[in-house]
């Protein structure tokens, strides 16, 4: 019997469709008398958001280790003050990226030891209780990138091969991790996906 909240990390690369997906999860939950909080990361809390700034900023050149060392500073700070207050108040908070995405960005895909970041991660001492990756080819991502209006951020702007190690990063955490996260198409129609994700957390709350 789970005592507290769940908190719920939605993953994947650029364009895969998780903000969609977070909505729409969020409007499902809801509706049948969750209380839900919805938030992201890099952000989440005015201190997080402004770590998001500098790490999106096409303008900013980091080193890989120093934009760990950030990404982990906005969470420890995210985790403080908005995800564990909301966990003890039992709520489902969904969370749109977490630590996959700094083990598949700077770890796989900017080559920071993901020992280092698993580390840093023992340091915050919040594990997720179910995870979605949601899994695109590079190409599809692509694609959808360029349909996309407004300037591309710092990441976005990440070369084709770079993306496909996030990709595949993803993946292997997905299989290293079987009991926490679900691989997730992302090419299916946007309805069945949020199914799927809504019977696996009703699953887990033990409400089949
Ligand atoms: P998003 O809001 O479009 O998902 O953008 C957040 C960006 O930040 C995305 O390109 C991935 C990047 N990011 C990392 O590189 N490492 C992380 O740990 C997190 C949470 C995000």
């Amino acid at each position: 019997m789970i005592s507290r909240g769940l908190l719920i990390t939605i993953e994947g690369g650029e364009a895969v469709g998780k903000s969609t997906q977070l909505l729409h999860l969020a409007e499902r939950l809801r509706g049948s008398g969750h209380c839900v909080v919805t938030t992201r990361e890099p952000g989440g809390t005015p201190g997080a958001e402004a770590i998001r700034e500098v790490m999106l900023d096409p303008a900013t050149v980091l080193d890989p280790l120093a934009d760990t060392l950030l990404v982990f500073a906005a969470r420890a700070d995210h985790v403080a003050h908005l995800i564990r207050p909301a966990l003890m108040q039992g709520k489902i908070v969904l969370c749109d990226r977490y630590v996959d995405s700094t083990l598949a960005y700077q770890g796989y895909g900017l080559g920071v030891d993901l020992m280092s970041i698993r580390l840093l991660s023992s340091m915050i001492g919040l594990d997720p209780d179910l995870t979605f990756i949601l899994d695109l080819s590079p190409d599809s991502a692509l694609a959808r990138l360029s349909n996309r209006q407004g300037a591309l951020d710092r990441y976005e702007r990440f070369t084709p091969a770079f993306a496909a190690r996030v990709a595949a990063g993803f993946r292997a955490i997905a299989m290293d991790n079987p009991d926490r996260c679900l691989l997730i198409d992302a090419a299916a129609e946007i309805e069945d996906i949020t199914r799927l994700m809504f019977d696996a957390i009703q699953t887990k709350l033990g409400r089949p």
